[in-house]
Formats: structure tokens, sequence, C-alpha cells
């Protein structure tokens, strides 16, 4: 594990200073310009978030804002209060003006297909799904699986499970049949919800070979029912006697064509997202319904400045939390306009993003900083041949944004007078915790700023006390928030283990910051083994059984290294079993099988063979001295090796392949 006292190290090499003050024309139309809503927030943070909740449509009030028992790790957020948020997210639109607005722009990968969808449609399609799953055995309470590609039917499938309250669980379809497979079983989901395929840099995904092949090894799915993305012409899938419908067969076998949403309690789980830890099998975070929404929300809202003329565009996939929160829930509570892009950013050319926000007159773009710098890669050439100049405000998730690529996106795509907010937040905040809000606030390339009003981050030491300005520590929370997960699926305990036990009543991060003389926050990473790639995060100790799980390999260990497009690309160290031969055929071998366990995300940039790896004489892999030779650095404290030789060898191979 890193020590807060080494990030101090990353300090001296970070010197921004550059300052850029909103537009003054932003500023003086923004939705939120009172500069006191940090203090007044801080002053009662019960009454801040109670103001928020209002925001929502609820069937009934709340009797207590917070319950809080910081012993237990327990957080209930509008104590008694009922909603539902299919209806919040489409319902309530429809008694307004809203009622023909576009919810949803989608646009498939094949440069001929898109739709749009209202808010009336949006209803109408909500309500046919929710009574085809009702109708296909799915009860309150009961969780649903979700693998599905980028199609409207996605995020139609949220919305019906939430309207009937069966929790949903989705699982990005970039994830393998081992990945799909555990989630499922760890979960206990019911049913599943898949598709044909999808398309992908012109290619098709096979999704339902893959959903197929978790299925054989999931005993509580009892139905999988199947959307024709792509059609039989297209892709030709196997489906099971018994088991398997056709989404449309489903639809059109339901008599039912609308479904009166549940009454949820606020406290009811809404999703589980699974999110990878540093050990052992990815955590379900279990979201809950009102205060989750009402976190998303005002968020979406406040943060993105949204106002009712906007096209509104993320290009997460919904397969992540930045979907979940920023796709779906929040803005369509919000009655926003939401562009959804099925494929890849460069089909059928490297301009795709650009002729998308040129066709749709996108106003904000949320996007990720590793495909900021693969555009910056690509070149100007292919945003400067677009009429971009519907863009008034740009966002950015996932890691920490370079300078560099921060100062591109301000100019090359903002044209130097759209707002950067760069998001800081997380799988288990539910919400954007640290960010600029931008009529308000300055932004520094390559610092988030400032906590959203009502959230309460500090930097700490060892001790949990507060360290002083540009001083580097944990970042922690030091008060609940709505959105906040309320527990792992079926593991409390490693809930309050994982966040809450370093410093009771504290939630704890896991990532490092420094906050400047002026507050503001500056992201560090992971103060753990979990890896960053391409704005994701992958366990090292996933990405090590996968690979110990290959029979020639005895012992692995994982290590991010810093990859210029991708923030973090993974870097293998393999002890391979007696009689097995190192080679690059080996090599390829072992990182394709990685690609096939948890799928091509996780796949190590690069393997390398060694005779043994650098362990303590307890046997603990000692990950930070490979991080060490990785990163050319003076190999660091030794004295704990079993063996110290171990790293010369391993630092000759390096050294000789870089
Ligand atoms: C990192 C994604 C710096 C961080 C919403 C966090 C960031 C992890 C930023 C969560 C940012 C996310 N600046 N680092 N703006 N946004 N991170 O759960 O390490 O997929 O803990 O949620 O991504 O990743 P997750």
């Amino acid at each position: 594990m890193t020590t807060p006292d080494s990030f101090t190290t990353i300090d001296v090499v970070m010197t921004e200073t550059r300052r850029f003050e909103p537009p003054p024309g932003f500023t003086a139309a923004a939705n939120v310009r009172d500069p006191n809503i940090y203090e007044r927030a801080a002053s009662d943070v019960q009454a801040f978030w109670e103001g928020a909740a209002e925001r929502l449509s609820w069937f009934r009030h709340w009797d207590q804002v917070l319950d809080w028992d910081p012993v237990g790790v327990h957080a209930r957020w509008f104590v008694g209060g009922k909603l539902n948020a299919s209806y919040n997210c489409v319902d309530r639109h429809l008694s307004t003006w809203r009622k023909n607005k576009a919810a949803i722009i989608w646009e498939g990968e094949p440069t001929d297909e898109s739709r749009v969808l209202t808010y009336a449609d949006l209803y109408r399609e909500v309500n046919q799904v929710a009574a085809m799953l009702r109708s296909q055995g799915l009860q309150k309470g009961d969780r649903v699986a979700i693998y599905m590609p980028m199609v409207p039917e996605l995020a139609i499938a949220l919305l019906a499970c939430a309207r009937i309250g069966a929790p949903h669980s989705v699982v990005f379809a970039g994830f393998s049949a081992e990945s799909l497979r555990d989630r499922i079983i760890d979960c206990g989901a019911k049913m599943l919800l898949t598709a044909d395929g999808g398309w992908r840099a012109g290619k098709i995904i096979d999704l339902k070979s893959i959903a197929n092949a978790a299925v054989a090894q999931t005993p509580s799915i009892e139905r999988v029912v199947t959307l024709q993305r792509l059609g039989p012409d297209n892709h030709k899938v196997e489906m099971t006697e018994g088991r398997d419908v056709w989404w449309h067969d489903a639809l059109a076998a339901t008599t039912a064509k609308t479904v009166d949403p549940e009454v949820m309690d606020s406290e009811d789980p809404l999703y589980i997202l699974y999110t990878s830890g540093t050990t052992g099998k990815p955590k379900g975070q279990v979201h809950t319904t009102g205060g989750y929404l009402t976190g998303v929300s005002l968020t979406h809202d406040w943060i993105f400045d949204l106002k009712d003329g906007d096209v509104y565009w993320c290009t997460a996939d919904i397969g992540w939390v930045t979907g979940h929160s920023y796709i779906v829930y929040g803005p369509l509570a919000n009655g926003a306009t939401v562009v959804m892009y099925e494929g890849g950013p460069a089909f059928p050319d490297k301009d795709r993003f650009w002729a998308i926000v040129e066709k749709y007159k996108v106003s904000i773009l949320y996007t990720a900083p590793t495909s900021i710098r693969t555009f910056m890669k690509w070149g100007t050439e292919y945003p400067n041949a677009h009429d971009m100049s519907s863009l008034r405000l740009l966002g950015t998730v996932g890691e920490p944004i370079n300078p560099e690529a921060w100062i591109w996106y301000n100019e090359v795509i903002g044209k130097g007078n759209s707002p950067i907010v760069d998001t800081w937040w997380q799988t288990e905040t539910g919400n954007i915790m640290i960010s600029p809000l931008p009529g308000l606030v300055a932004t520094k390339p390559g610092s988030a700023t400032k906590p959203f009003p009502g959230i309460m981050a500090d930097v700490v030491d060892g001790a949990g006390n507060s360290v002083p300005a540009n001083t580097g520590g944990y970042l922690v929370i030091k008060h609940p928030w709505p959105a906040m997960s309320r527990t792992i699926w079926g593991d409390h305990q490693r809930y309050v283990n994982t966040y809450w036990a370093k410093f009771p009543g504290t939630y704890l991060t896991g990532d490092g910051a420094r906050r400047d003389e002026d507050g503001y926050f500056w992201l560090l990473g992971r103060v753990d083994d979990v890896l960053n790639v391409s704005g994701h995060r992958i366990g090292t100790m996933e990405v090590e059984s996968a690979l110990v799980s290959n029979p020639s390999v005895a012992e692995a260990a994982v290590i991010g290294v810093p990859d210029e497009v991708t923030g973090q690309a993974i870097v293998a160290f393999v002890t391979l079993r007696g009689g097995e031969t190192p080679s690059e055929q080996k090599a390829q071998e072992l990182r394709e099988h990685v690609a096939k366990a948890i799928g091509g995300l996780a796949r190590p940039k690069k393997i390398y063979f060694t005779a043994e790896l650098p362990k303590t004489r307890s046997a603990k892999i000692m990950r930070r001295l490979l991080r060490d030779v990785a990163e050319g650095r003076v190999i660091g404290d030794t004295t704990t090796l079993a063996d110290p030789t171990v790293l010369d060898s391993i630092k000759q191979q390096y050294d000789d392949d870089n």
C-alpha cells in the first residue's frame, strides 16, 4: 500500500498554476449563482439535502431526514418517504409541456440508424416492458441482471425494473461470461435481459453466446429475455427452449400495456452495481431509491447547469455508474434531452463524436480523460471539421485529467468559452462529490476543485487528522450523504470494513488527495492496489486470479503503469509452473486468457516472466517494489524482502525492454 507520505512527492511535480474564471455571460445565466451556497449547506447539511429532496415527486412525505447509526453503519435518508424512480423519471413529465420533449436521442453505430423517444414515448415503452417483465414472472424485490448493448431498450429496461420495484444489476457488455456469471450468482438474479448482440467499431459483439455461457452456470436464472438488436440476417443465436424468450415475442404476448408504479420505500434498493476492490470478488454496491435519486437529480442540474433547451450527452456506457447516474436517473428525473450513442468513437471515422455533436447540436458533453487523450492523438482536424458551436459546457470523469489534456479539451473542443467540470466520484458515492459549480468556481486544470455543497470532504493523515494545505493524505467524507451506497450486497461487514472501519463514522474513499491554499482538491490516485484503466476500476487481485487460473501459471503480480492514453496500463509479472518456458506466444496466450476471464479492459499490456516474485517473509507480494521498477524509480526499502536479489533480475529484464 502506498503511504500518504508518498503523495507529497507527487505534489512537487504538479505545479499547475493556471486558473480559468467562468465566462461572465455563463455566470450571469447559471443555475447556481449564490456563492454562499457552500456555507449555507455546511451549516446545516440535513436541511440542505431535505431541500434537495423536494425536487422529486413523493407519494408520501418523509417523517425524518436522516437516521444515522455510525457504529453499525446504517444510514437511512428521508425515512418513511415513498416514491418510485420511474415515476420521477417519466410519468411526472407527462403533465407538463415536456410530454412531447425528446427524452432520448439515440444514435446507432451504423450511421443510418437513429431514434428519438419523447417523454410520452418513453412512458409507453417503459410501461410495456414493465408489464412484460411482470408477465414473465418478475416480482417486486426480485433481482434482474442486464447485459445489453447501448440501445434505448437498455435505458427502458432500467426504468421498467424500477417501475415494478425489481432491483437491476447491470453488467457492462464488455465483461466476460465468467464475470457475468459471478455477478448473477452473487445477487441471485432471477432473470437476465440481454440481446442477440450489438455493434462496436463496425463489428458484432456476440452478447448472447456470452450470456448463454454464463447462464449455463447460474441456477437462479429462470428466464432469459433477448432483444433482437442485430436480427437473424446479421447474426443467428442459440435460444434454449423453456428458458429463453425473445423480447418482441414476450411483449406481443403481454396483454397489459400499463403498470402502476410500485410504491417504494425511500430506502428500498433501486439497483446493485458491482465494482472492483483490492481483494476478493467484486463488491455489489447497493443504491437506494429516495436518497440516490435526490443526489443524482440535484448534482446533474447544478453541475451541468441544465437548461430546458440543452442537448446533453454523456458518452459513458450505461454499464458503469456514470451511465446509471448521468444518462438515466439524474437527467431523466430532470426532464433533460439525453443523447445516447451505441458504438465506438472511430466508426466510420475518427470524427464520429464531433459529427454527433454537430448533428444534434449537443450543448453539454460529459466524457472521460482517456477519450480526450485519444482524440488529442488523432489530431485537431477531426473536431475542426465540424460545427461545434452548440457546446457550452464540458465535463470529465473517471480519473485525474492531466493539465495538457484539460487545455486541449478547453481550446479545441470548448473553443475557450465552455467551462470544464472535472467531476470526482465513485460507484459507491452514487453522485458527483467534488466538482466545480460552473458559474461560481474558477477552474484549475487538473483539479476537481471543491466538494459539492453538502459534501463534507476532507484530507486526513493516518490518524484521521486534517492535514495542512498542499500535504497529501487520505480523501474522506465526514458526513453521510443521500446517494451513498448503503451496503455491499450480502456482506454488510465487508462494507463496514472497507469504507468505515479505518476512521469510524467517516467514509474512506480509497483515493489520495491534497488540498491547495485555495481549498481546491487535487486527486492523486488510489492508495490501494486498485488499477484505473481508461477510467474503470480493476482490482489487481482479479487480474492475478485470472492469470493464476491458467494451468501454466504458478504465480502472478500485476501493477498499473502510467499510459499515455488509458491513464494506467496493466503490467503483469508471472512465474510459470515447472516445465513451462517463457515465450512471446505464452505471453500472448496469457493476455487473451485474462481478456476472456474478465473482459478486454483487463487485458495486460505487457507480461514479464520471472523465476520469483518479490515477497516479504510472510509471503506478501510487494507490488510497491514492482511499481518502483516499472516507473524507473530508485527501488524502495527492500529489507523486508525474503530474497532481495529477486528484484535485480526483474529490473534487468524491464530495463532491457524499455
Ligand atoms: C477515480 C467512476 C480523479 C478515483 C465515477 C475513484 C477520479 C475511481 C475522477 C472511481 C476524477 C473518478 N479525478 N480521479 N474526476 N473520477 N476517479 O467507481 O480513483 O468507476 O476512486 O466511478 O475513479 O471509479 P468508479
